[in-house]
């Protein structure tokens, strides 16, 4: 059982707050955000003041474009801080590749997009890992740290911020923010003992663990713990959390997830501890050496940190200035307590906006378990980014796995997908039309898309599904867009088949005429699911648009209101065809996957792949 023995609150906090940096901080008068609104404890006493904290979207109608309420042109979003006990897994990479994708959705959007990632590099659990691998706590965070940013190179992904939380700046923000929320009230000693789980870096309740005492994710035991700690009071703001949730339904996603959070709080929320005695690998607490930050207290700040520039004043206030609130924090389900309860409390506690949405994503899994560091059952990112190349990672994983959901990872299934989807529908319509243009039009358009299509049938599918898949972006349904862009490549196909201007080509000059439009028409569907499919596969939407004879500088201006029907213009000249997916051959993978280019990488090779079908 655990059980707490509270020291007198006032005294803790008067030994606490006499020193100068709390007493040059007065809580009353705090009032200086850009982004916030500004608070005197008063406001802690009334419930119904609450939702001024909240910058979420109010809006009670449920998903549907969950972000057109937001107004701005600004999209901070952040993936969690990934642990560095152990080199990143298929697991971590899974919340990234999603964040990059909705980043880049939303610059398509033309919002001013910050993307934040880093590493938590702090706490008992590193410094374990640091001492089983005979190196010093820092040596370690370093060569891990640059093992997660090697992979979101290889996955192209196109973070804005990398945060560490060894960066002095985190540190002296954590500290800051540590300091408020203290002369807030809000923090007191006490003795705590409980059992700990420390792959969680959690106390757990009895209750909630299995035989032996075991932490039902990480399935070993958890350790008896008995220690001196400061605590942050949680309980204090459960009727503040309960109106949050209330007036903003949206801000826990998938709506499902909200009714968990709403039952935790219900339950009773309990003040928690958020220093350790025991654990010297940590930021200090102001004025008490002895102790280090919860490495949860310290980790979570690292969303606002990330937002200083290098060069700037390590201050709360200037972080917050600088992009907060976020948008959206995307996480798994197992870190929405720390995301959906704890930090905003702590964010009221301090005086600071919510962010907009906490979004919590399900578990990617090998035979139902949670792939994980501490089970050992992972899958290697950069082993399947080397043998399929990062286009088809990056789409399984968002395709086959509805967002939110768990999903089990197969190796025929993944084949099977990228076959079908990116080599065949995209790929080869793309290769084939182009065959033909070489053929029979020198590799030059005859007409304007948009005249080509007057009235055409196909371009009234692809104006439909390529709305349909927008919207399915907006609300993070990822598996949808990629499907909905799937659909127009499947509409393409059908009406080159249909179409079959293969046969035009050879009887005459009106049926030749046809015959061009039509091309006309499957290249400018090709050039709408390119940049459709973009957030997702941004190196083989680069391959399609460089195809259509475009530059690599046009294709990064692109926009979404680029999808609009019309792009392609007469005499535009078609690039050289080439094959821009290669087809995995099962149990030849590893030869195929070279000819999957990466962006600005010169080892393009010509694929393995069934030869482009040229009717
Ligand atoms: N360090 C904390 C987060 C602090 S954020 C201020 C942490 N790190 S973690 O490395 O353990 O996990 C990071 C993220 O990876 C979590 O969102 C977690 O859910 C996700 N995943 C880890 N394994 C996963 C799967 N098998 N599947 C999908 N995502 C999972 O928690």
């Amino acid at each position: 059982m655990a059980c707490r023995v509270q020291h007198s609150i006032q005294n803790s906090i008067y030994f606490l707050s006499s020193t100068p940096l709390l007493n040059s901080f007065n809580p009353t008068t705090r009032s200086y955000f850009k982004n916030q609104i500004s608070f005197s404890k008063k406001l802690f006493s009334s419930s119904s003041r609450t939702a001024l904290y909240c910058t979420c979207s109010s809006s009670k109608s449920g998903n549907k474009d969950i972000f057109s309420s937001n107004g701005g042109d600004e999209f901070v979003l952040t993936t969690p801080l990934y642990y560095v006990n152990a080199p990143p897994h298929m697991g971590s990479a899974y919340t990234t590749i999603a964040a990059d994708a909705i980043a880049r959705f939303q610059r398509l959007l033309e919002k001013k997009v910050i993307f934040i990632t880093g590493t938590d590099e702090h706490g008992e659990k590193i410094a374990t890992a640091a001492a089983t691998n005979g190196s010093s706590p820092s040596e370690h965070c370093d060569v891990v740290s640059q093992a997660y940013k090697a992979l979101w190179k290889d996955l192209d992904i196109s973070y804005d911020k990398f945060i560490r939380t060894t960066d002095p700046k985190h540190e002296a923000v954590v500290k800051e923010f540590y300091s408020r929320v203290l002369a807030n009230g809000d923090i007191y000693r006490a003795d705590y003992e409980g059992l700990y789980c420390v792959n969680c870096e959690e106390y757990k309740d009895e209750k909630d663990l299995l035989d032996n005492n075991c932490c039902p994710t990480h399935l070993k035991p958890c350790v008896r713990r008995k220690e001196d700690n400061y605590f942050f009071a949680l309980s204090k703001y459960q009727q503040q959390l309960e109106e949050v949730l209330r007036q903003n339904p949206g801000f826990v996603q998938p709506s499902y997830r909200l009714n968990e959070v709403q039952g935790w709080i219900k339950s009773g929320l309990k003040d928690f501890s958020i220093s350790r005695a025991s654990v010297d690998w940590g930021i200090a607490v102001p004025n008490d050496s002895k102790q280090t930050i919860y490495v949860w207290f310290d980790a979570l700040l690292g969303y606002v940190s990330a937002l200083l520039e290098d060069n700037e004043l390590a201050s709360l206030e200037t972080a917050i200035s600088s992009g907060w609130p976020a948008s959206l924090h995307l996480i798994g389900k197992d870190i929405l307590r720390f995301h959906a309860v704890y930090w905003p409390a702590m964010l009221m506690s301090a005086g600071i906006g919510l962010p907009k949405m906490v979004f919590g994503h399900g578990f990617l899994t090998k035979d139902g378990m949670k792939m994980g560091k501490s089970l050992g059952n992972t899958l290697e990112p950069t082993d399947l980014v080397q043998r399929f190349g990062p286009d088809a990672v990056r789409y399984f994983f968002l395709r086959e796995v509805e967002f939110g959901n768990d999903g089990d990872y197969s190796e025929e299934r993944f084949i099977r997908i990228i076959n079908a989807h990116l080599a065949n529908t995209i790929g080869n319509l793309l290769n084939r039309t182009l065959g033909l243009l070489k053929k029979n039009c020198q590799s030059t358009l005859a007409v304007d898309s948009y005249v080509a299509a007057e009235g055409n049938k196909l371009k009234a599918a692809v104006e439909k599904l390529v709305e349909k898949a927008r919207v399915h972006y907006q609300n993070l349904e990822l598996s949808a867009a990629c499907e909905t862009v799937l659909e127009i490549g499947n509409a393409g196909n059908l009406y080159i088949d249909e179409q079959a201007p293969w046969t035009l080509f050879k009887q005459g000059e009106a049926a030749f005429e046809t015959a061009a439009k039509d091309l006309v028409i499957i290249l400018e569907t090709m050039r709408i699911i390119s940049i459709a499919l973009s957030p997702i596969t941004p190196g083989l939407s680069l391959r399609i648009y460089s195809q259509l004879g475009y530059t690599e500088e046009q294709f990064n201006a692109i926009s979404w209101s680029d999808t609009k029907w019309g792009g392609l213009k007469a005499g535009q000249v078609m690039a050289q065809a080439m094959p821009i997916f290669a087809r995995i051959e099962d149990g030849t993978e590893a030869e195929t996957k070279s000819a999957e280019t990466k962006k600005g990488s010169k080892k393009e090779k010509t694929p393995k792949s069934k030869s482009p079908v040229e009717a």
